[in-house]
């Protein structure tokens, strides 16, 4: 998977950043929003290296100092020296400097600086440094999140989570996981064909416990590379989340399997909002209609809002072409939203039906569709990268996808 795409979101850390100047000051303030940095506790104070020496003379140091500065190399490396000894272990320091200075750089590293950045900076490039700090630097992939949620109420959106998650984990060749969050009537189970005992449910009421030897026991396999994290579909309870419920079981999930797809229920909670904000990737659902196309504006401009340095929230019109619905052109649609649709899907009942009354994904009914191929294109902009070369024809495709994965996940 490209690096560059997936930034995982910081731990609860502190940060204190001590500037020099105020372009430096904008972008780390504007980073403080950025979804991946709210769990970190940030404080920006100015003065330098100087001031950072100044400051923890008598007192502990936070998780990560960033330091940035505008003077000559000496007298910051004699600075950071003078920092070193009141450090306490565990503390990690980012320079920010104003000068591309290779020797400079060395010098950092020797001294176990984590990274240096060279002014000016962006938010993107200051958020990915103190997340490198600690991404799990295990051979493991880090998960990609992909949020699917509908403009409105059956649109089509869990269907077409269940099939892009069925897609990736086929033509992409990547361990994914579909994740079903909408607990009292969730359809994951039933289109999968499958009665899995446990799911979310556990997760949910019990989320101090989530961890890696939990989330095992709650996924039940759906395919050679998909595993299914499904719903009660009961109402036996009711559903009402705080907002971070659900963090510790994304963490642990992007930390498992690296492509995670949530099916997202169309409701406007806390935690259903934190998951659309939190994922890596967010796709609207809609289908031509003038209900639709002003819920996926509000939800389009709002998620945009929320996440400044991530895509624009993907639109998929779905349900082209029902017979004699008067529909707004998909051109117009797409014109209003300013968006370029990430794929339109037609109107299919038949293979759509047969899917879900046979428990079957798309493909499996009909190997080659319009629809299929749409899942596929989507797939590929999703994932940010192409289908794999050996997943559709080699008949070695199952052995290779297994020796990668022996290799450390990375498969195709
Ligand atoms: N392109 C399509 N052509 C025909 N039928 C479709 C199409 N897309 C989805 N459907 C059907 O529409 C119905 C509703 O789909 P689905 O449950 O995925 O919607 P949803 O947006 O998740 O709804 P909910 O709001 O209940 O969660 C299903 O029966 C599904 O098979
Ligand atoms: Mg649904």
């Amino acid at each position: 998977m490209n690096p560059e795409i997936t930034i995982a979101p910081l731990p609860h850390v502190a940060v204190q950043v001590f500037s020099e100047t105020s372009q430096v000051v904008a972008v780390i303030e504007e980073a403080s929003h950025d979804r991946r940095m709210a769990k970190a506790h940030l404080r920006i104070q100015a003065g330098g290296a100087p001031a950072a020496v100044e400051a923890y003379r008598d007192a502990p140091t936070p998780n990560v100092i960033v330091i940035e500065t505008v003077n000559g190399s000496r007298s910051l490396l004699e600075q950071l020296d003078e920092l070193a000894a009141f450090c306490d272990e565990g503390t990690r320091v980012v320079v920010i400097g104003h000068v591309n200075d290779v020797q400079l750089y060395r010098e950092l590293m020797r001294r176990g600086v984590s990274d240096y950045l060279v002014a000016p900076i962006d938010v993107v490039t200051f958020v990915r440094a103190l997340s490198e700090i600690y991404a799990n630097n295990t051979s493991k992939p880090l998960g990609r999140v992909i949020a699917m949620v509908g403009a409105k109420g059956g649109v089509g959106s869990s269907t077409l989570a269940h099939n892009l998650a069925h897609t990736i984990a086929r033509e992409m060749v990547v361990e994914t996981v579909i994740t079903d969050m909408d607990l009292p009537y969730g359809t994951a189970g039933l289109d999968f064909n499958q009665d899995p005992p446990q799911g979310i449910m556990e997760a949910a009421f019990d989320p101090g416990r989530v961890d890696n030897n939990m989330i095992e026991r709650l996924l039940s396999r759906c395919g050679e590379r998909l595993q299914l994290m499904a719903a009660p579909s009961s109402l036996d309870r009711l559903y009402d989340f705080q907002a971070d419920t659900f963090d510790p079981l994304f963490d642990a999930l992007r930390s498992t399997v690296p492509a995670i797809v949530l099916d997202v229920p169309h409701v406007w909670t806390g935690w259903a909002r934190n998951a659309l904000v939190r994922a890596d990737e967010v796709v609207v659902v809609a289908e031509p209609d003038l209900a639709n196309l002003r819920n996926a504006k509000n939800l389009i401009d709002t998620l945009a809002a929320a996440r400044p340095n991530d895509p624009r929230p993907r639109l998929v019109i779905n349900k082209v072409g029902i017979p004699k619905r008067p529909e707004i052109a998909v051109a117009e649609f797409a014109r209003a939203l300013d968006c370029t649709p990430l794929a339109t899907i037609a109107f299919d009942p038949g293979h759509f039906g047969t899917a879900n009354n046979n428990g079957q994904m798309l493909a499996e009914v009909q190997a080659k569709s319009k629809a299929n191929e749409a899942m596929l294109e989507m797939a590929k902009t999703l994932m940010g990268r192409e289908a794999a070369k050996v997943a559709k024809k080699s008949l070695l495709s199952p052995l290779l996808a297994r020796i990668s994965s022996l290799r450390g996940g990375k498969a195709a």
